[in-house]
């Protein structure tokens, strides 16, 4: 049995172990569950480097999201099932097998391919929230985000289709713009010249109910032209570390809304039932099909430096995830 234990916070690289022998024992109110896949995701460098929301206080368990079988439990009702592991950061799933209290756990069904289910726990449910929680969005609407290839991009994209939305997604390459095409995304633009003009070419008289920013560039600030009079703006990221720019004529004349999502706000406040609620939607949804995502590579725990190169690379093909 292994597990990626984090020592120090700053350099993920320098301080990280492979402990052989971790305690597995199992408390009353826990579980111990086999992990099946375990995805690699933007948010495990951030709390490794100390640059996240969220403090970890180390020694910590790395490892945010992922999927497994449950082996050791007091609850004949968790027994043997396949659960996902909600992503609070209070357990570690990057490890062969981890203790983890009942109430961090959901049942989701036996089907569907586990690299996809383990994507689950964060990125849909990002998309999930940002396309329910802000604008009361109806079949027609037109939505706009860039960052359109990322994962929650792409799931906001598979997701939006399925609501019958229509999307138009902004992103910085054409290579990635063929991708998203392929997928069947509805309108995509590659940030350049005259980004605005572009996107409401291509709108052809439409407005857009709602933004996303995951970029926090001037790619927010050209979508929100596109917005109708005091619609919404709701940053979630900010790849380049700049604060979303929205021009003063749309938050002054148009009225236009700023907000925020941070989902470990709505995973702290959410009960269990909404909890469960959510992610099984959401994994009947990606066991279906519905959503899905390229996966890149899985690796191995021993390989961890190689999976961990692997997805910090620029402009990478799919998702990397660990198959312990
Ligand atoms: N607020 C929340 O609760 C929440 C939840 C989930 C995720 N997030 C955040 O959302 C972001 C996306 O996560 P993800 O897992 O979807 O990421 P991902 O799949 O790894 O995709 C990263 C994306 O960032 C783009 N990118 C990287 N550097 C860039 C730059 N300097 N300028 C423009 N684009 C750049 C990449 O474009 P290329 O393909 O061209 O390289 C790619 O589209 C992350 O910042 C993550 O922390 C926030």
């Amino acid at each position: 049995m292994s597990q990626l234990i984090l020592n120090a916070i700053g350099d993920i690289e320098a301080n990280t172990e492979l402990v052989e022998a971790p305690d597995l024992t199992v408390g009353v109110g826990e579980a111990l569950v086999r992990i099946e896949a375990a995805a690699i995701n933007p948010v495990d460098f951030m709390l490794a480097a100390g640059t996240y929301g969220y403090q970890a206080q180390v020694p910590f368990a790395l490892g945010s999201e992922g999927v497994g079988r449950v082996v050791e439990s007091g609850d004949p009702e968790l027994q043997g099932r396949r659960v996902l592991i909600v992503p609070n950061y209070q357990q570690g799933t990057w490890a062969d097998e981890v203790v983890v209290k009942a109430e961090n756990l959901v049942v989701i069904p036996d089907e569907g391919d586990a690299l996809q289910l383990a994507m689950v726990g964060i990125n849909p449910l990002t998309a999930h929230l940002l396309l329910t929680e802000f604008v009361d969005l109806k079949p027609g609407d037109w939505i706009g985000q860039n960052l359109g290839n990322s994962s929650v991009g792409q799931y906001v994209i598979g997701l939006a289709k399925h609501l019958g939305l229509k999307t138009v997604s902004a992103v910085r390459r054409e290579e990635a713009a063929a991708k998203l095409r392929a997928l069947g995304a509805d309108v995509v633009v590659v940030d350049g010249e005259d980004l605005a003009g572009r996107i409401k070419q291509r709108l052809d008289g439409a407005e857009l109910k709602l933004a996303l920013d995951g970029t926090g560039d001037a790619t927010i600030g050209a979508l929100a032209q596109a917005v109708e009079f005091g619609g919404t703006v709701v940053s979630y990221s900010s790849v380049t570390g700049q604060p979303p720019v929205v021009g003063l004529g749309d938050s002054i004349y148009r009225q236009l809304t700023l907000r925020g999502l941070w989902i470990v706000n709505w995973l702290s406040t959410a009960s269990k039932a909404e909890l469960d609620k959510t992610y099984t939607e959401l994994a009947a949804m990606v066991a279906s099909g519905v959503l899905s995502l390229e996966v890149g590579a899985t690796y191995s725990l021993a390989d961890y430096r190689k999976a961990w190169d692997h997805a910090r690379e620029a402009g990478r093909d799919g998702k990397i995830l660990f198959r312990p």
